[in-house]
């Protein structure tokens, strides 16, 4: 009998132990498990590293971060880096649900990450980082969710080193009115989305697919028009 108790203790998966699950305005949410998988992490940096091509010591800041768990991926794979990680929902983006991913990122992994991670809670118009310039900026399947996209971009091209990349990712879709599956908001075309950061002095440097089963979903480099 107690073998039998002692086998269901060891099979019995962390989350039942709450070791997942955080709650929101009384709600309960899961982290879940698909994301915090080894699979997962190290097909995420097989995306993601020849893009960004991190090198030691860069600052790197994530506009709509959400809750910074692909920025922790990365850092699993990464040299040391400052991430300043930023968002308007400060319910999702907080210490003490990011110290529980990392633990749970790094635990998954069997790596320790080398980084720094900082937390900026935005508004609408502004991204409240500190006026620092940072070597790479990106905006993850955020883009669409501004409200005021020009005043966002205004704040954020005044953040860019003069030789960084403002790397920006987004479903795009190819004919105008579609929306998003997940929140309804409108796709971006893509002469649409680089206009807008030709607005803000920010020349698309090159585009990348990072998933080769999702042709829509694109990486955009925008640098500094100097
Ligand atoms: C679809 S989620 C993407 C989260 C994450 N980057 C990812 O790729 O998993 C979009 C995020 O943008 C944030 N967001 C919306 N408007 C914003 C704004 N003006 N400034 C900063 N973040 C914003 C939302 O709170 C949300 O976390």
């Amino acid at each position: 009998m107690f073998k039998i108790q002692l086998l269901l203790i060891l099979l019995i998966p962390a989350q039942m132990f709450g070791q997942y699950e955080f709650k929101i305005d009384g709600q309960n949410y899961n982290i879940p498990s698909s994301v915090t998988k080894k699979k997962h992490i190290a097909f995420e940096n097989e995306c993601y590293q020849p893009i960004y091509k991190f090198k030691e010591n860069e600052k790197v800041a994530s506009i709509g971060a959400g809750w910074g768990i692909n920025e922790i991926i990365y850092s699993l794979e990464s040299p040391k880096l400052y991430f300043y990680l930023e968002d308007i929902n400060a319910q999702f983006l907080n210490v003490s649900l990011l110290e529980k991913e990392i633990f749970l990122l790094q635990n998954s992994y069997g790596k320790q990450t080398k980084s720094e991670f900082r937390i900026y809670i935005g508004d609408s118009i502004s991204t409240k980082l500190p006026k620092i310039l940072f070597d790479k900026i990106l905006i993850e399947n955020s883009l669409h969710e501004f409200s005021n996209s020009y005043e966002m971009l205004c704040d954020i091209e005044q953040k860019l080193s003069n030789n960084g990349s403002l790397f920006v990712s987004e479903y795009i879709s190819s004919k105008p009115n579609k929306r998003h599956k997940g929140c309804g908001k409108p796709m971006f075309l893509e002469p649409e989305l680089i206009n807008l950061f030709t607005k803000h002095n920010l020349i698309l440097f090159k585009k990348y697919q990072p998933y080769l089963k999702k042709e829509d979903f694109i990486v955009f480099e925008f640098r500094k028009k100097i």
